[in-house]
C-alpha cells in the first residue's frame, strides 16, 4: 500500500523493510515525473538507520528503479578519511553504492578528508551547481534524515540550533561530546527541499519522537526545527520508534 505524502504525514511501519519498500516505492514514482534528462536530488544521513534501508535496497536491487536517474548528495559527514570506519560516505558505499554500480559522475561526497573550512564552502558550492536552485538556497528533491536520541539531525546538535537559520548553505560543526569535526547542511537547505523523510527505527527513539511530536518547535530538540517552508515533511517509524505516539495521531501502513 502506498500513501500520498501529506504536507506532514507520520506513518508507523511494521519494520525497517516495509520502510524500505515505502521509500522505493516513493523514488520510483517521483523520478518517473522528472522531465527527459533531469535528475532527482537525493540527500542522504548517515548512522544504523540508514544503513539498514541501504541493505534492503541493495539486496532487493533487481527491483526496477532508475537508479541512474538519481544524483547522490550528503546531509552531513564526519571529517575523516572516505576509507575511516566513520565515514557516513563509505557506510553509503559499502551498503548501496557498489551494489546499485551507481556512476561516480552521479556521487557528489562531502570530502571528510579536508579542511573543515574549506570543505563547507566547496561543498556549499557543489549543491548550489548541482542541485536546482529556489530562491537563494538548494531544493533537493528529497532529504532523507535520521534522528538521534538527544534530538540532533544532520550534524545539527542541541545548542546548536543556530544552525538551523544559517545564511549558510555547509558548516563545519563539532561534535558536542567528542569534539569530531563535522559537514552540515543547515536548515536553511533542509527546510528548502521538496521533501524530507525522517528515517527512525529503535525503541531507544520512541521518547525523543514524543517529544518533538507533542512539544512542537523547541530549540533544545533540533529535529523540531525541521519543517519544510513549501515541501512536505513525512516521519517514517518502526513500531519501537512509535510506541509513545497516540495510535490515532499516526498512520499505519498495512503494507
Ligand atoms: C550522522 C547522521 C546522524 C544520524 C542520527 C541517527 O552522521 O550520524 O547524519 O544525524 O542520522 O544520529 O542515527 P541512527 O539512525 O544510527 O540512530
Amino acid at each position: 500500500m502506498s500513501y500520498k505524502v501529506q504536507p506532514v504525514s507520520r506513518i508507523a511501519f511494521s519494520s525497517v523493510e516495509k520502510i524500505a519498500i515505502f521509500l522505493m516505492d516513493f523514488l520510483r514514482k517521483k523520478i518517473a515525473e522528472l522531465p527527459e534528462g533531469e535528475f532527482f536530488s537525493l540527500a542522504l544521513s548517515g548512522g544504523n538507520t540508514p544503513r539498514k534501508i541501504f541493505q534492503y535496497l541493495s539486496s532487493n536491487s533487481s527491483v526496477i528503479l532508475p537508479w541512474n536517474r538519481i544524483r547522490f548528495f550528503w546531509v552531513d559527514e564526519r571529517c575523516v578519511s572516505p576509507d575511516s570506519e566513520d565515514s557516513n560516505f563509505k557506510m553509503t558505499r559499502l551498503n548501496l553504492l557498489d551494489t546499485l554500480k551507481i556512476p561516480e559522475a552521479n556521487i557528489f561526497r562531502i570530502f571528510g578528508e579536508a579542511e573543515p573550512i574549506s570543505e563547507a564552502i566547496r561543498y556549499g558550492r557543489i549543491l548550489v551547481e548541482n542541485v536546482r536552485l529556489n530562491g537563494l538556497f538548494p531544493r533537493f528533491d528529497l532529504v532523507i534524515l535520521g534522528l538521534g536520541e538527544d534530538g540532533h539531525t544532520a550534524s545539527i546538535f542541541p545548542g546548536a540550533t543556530s544552525l538551523f537559520q544559517s545564511d549558510s548553505v555547509c558548516l563545519p560543526v563539532s561534535h558536542p561530546q567528542t569534539g569530531q569535526k563535522r559537514i552540515t547542511i543547515t536548515g536553511s537547505v533542509i527546510n528548502n527541499a521538496e521533501t524530507v523523510f525522517f528515517l527512525v527505527t529503535g525503541g531507544e527513539k520512541a521518547s525523543v519522537v514524543r517529544r518533538i511530536f507533542q512539544e512542537g518547535i523547541r530549540s533544545d530538540l533540533p529535529a523540531s526545527l525541521v519543517s519544510p517552508k513549501d515541501g512536505k515533511l513525512c516521519w517514517l517509524l518502526d513500531a519501537a520508534a512509535a510506541s509513545e505516539i497516540d495510535s490515532d495521531s499516526i498512520m499505519h501502513s498495512d503494507s
